[in-house]
């Protein structure tokens, strides 16, 4: 399958003043040398725990912050290189559904008007617009009759459907999703994943799904990337990640989780020592050294590169082959 998305070796480093009297400059390094693809048509979905990176990855592929080096190419083009028409185009190709919909659906806007917006700022004319919101409507699920109310007059699941509906009506080719189903009742949270299955039938659609719910992610992806401190540690097909995690951050954040299958509760665990250090002052070598059983010197001197160790699995640890989990 043809890659859709290309990030190559991108860094997003943040520059802020720390400390009242002596000013100092520290650097956060939210996104460091991350490299990986999306192939057409899948739902890759990116995890770790907060704090890791992910919400500036997504911010980085949907242009709206500059990486620090390196790029991002949409279907091949650039993506930050692009200026007047080709930027235009490139927008018009992604949406995005982030996790607070009272937050991202303007609280002055009727949903009606919100639908609108991205139509009149890609020059849709009036009728094909109708006939679009009519159809996202219908297929979000979202009844008429709320189309001519204020967000806060909607419930947190029907707010999320009426953003998924403006995040369809100009035809994206890739959707970002960020937590879309975090912050809503449990009960809701598996009708609007089931919903972006539908979707992606119905409109040929690819999905990065930004996520720190590990079943939500063996529910809804094909394959996977961990991120760690900015770092992206493990990529690998969905079921072979939970089958055979090879790096120790992995190892942990699955060994962290509940498990319900009783046959899998004898697993060796793997738990990771302290909490994550700040992202203004990572440990020397791997992001991971100072919380990993494995780590030993070498691991203290050097950054280790993500690897392939098996067809499509790519690891980001010099000790992954004498680390077995069973
Ligand atoms: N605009 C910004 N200015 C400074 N630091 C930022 C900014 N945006 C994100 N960060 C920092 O980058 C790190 C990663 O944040 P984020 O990408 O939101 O992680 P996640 O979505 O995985 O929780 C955090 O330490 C966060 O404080
Ligand atoms: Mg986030």
């Amino acid at each position: 399958m043809e890659a859709i998305l290309e990030v190559d070796r991108v860094k997003k480093h943040f520059h802020m003043a720390r400390g009242l009297i002596k000013k100092k400059i520290v650097t956060v390094k939210a996104v460091d040398d991350v490299s990986f693809h999306i192939k057409r048509g899948e739902v890759f979905g990116l995890v770790g725990e907060s704090g890791s990176g992910k919400t500036t990855m997504a911010r980085l592929i949907l242009r709206l912050v500059e990486p620090t080096e390196n790029s991002i190419a949409l279907e091949g083009e650039d993506i930050f290189s692009a200026t007047g028409r080709s930027l235009h185009r490139i927008r018009k190709k992604m949406s995005v559904v982030f996790q607070d919909p009272a937050a991202s659906l303007n609280p002055r806007s009727t949903i009606m008007d919100s639908l609108l917006r991205p139509l009149h700022v890609h020059r849709i004319s009036a009728g094909e617009s109708a006939e679009r919101i009519e159809e996202v409507t219908g297929q979000v699920s979202l009844g008429k009759e709320l189309l001519h109310r204020y967000p806060h007059q909607l419930s947190g699941g029907q707010q999320q459907r009426a953003s998924i509906a403006r995040a369809l009506v100009l035809r994206p080719k890739l959707m970002v999703l960020d937590e879309p189903t975090s912050a809503l009742d449990v009960s809701v949270q598996a009708q609007i994943l089931n919903l972006f299955l539908d979707l992606q039938n119905t409109y040929d659609l690819t999905y990065l799904f930004i996520t720190h719910n590990l079943s939500v992610v063996r529910y809804i992806c094909d394959r996977v990337g961990v991120m760690y401190l900015g770092k992206m540690v493990e990529i690998a097909p969905v079921d072979r990640l939970y089958a055979h995690p090879r790096h120790p951050y992995t190892m942990g954040l699955i060994s962290s989780a509940p498990v319900l299958n009783p046959h899998l509760r004898s697993r060796k665990k793997i738990f990771l020592q302290g909490d994550p250090p700040s992202l203004a002052n990572p440990p020397e070598g791997c992001c991971l050294s100072s919380r990993c059983p494995y780590a030993d010197e070498g691991c203290f001197a050097e950054v280790p590169p993500l690897k392939e160790i098996d067809c499509g699995h790519w690891v980001a640890c010099r000790r992954s082959s004498e680390i077995s989990e069973k």
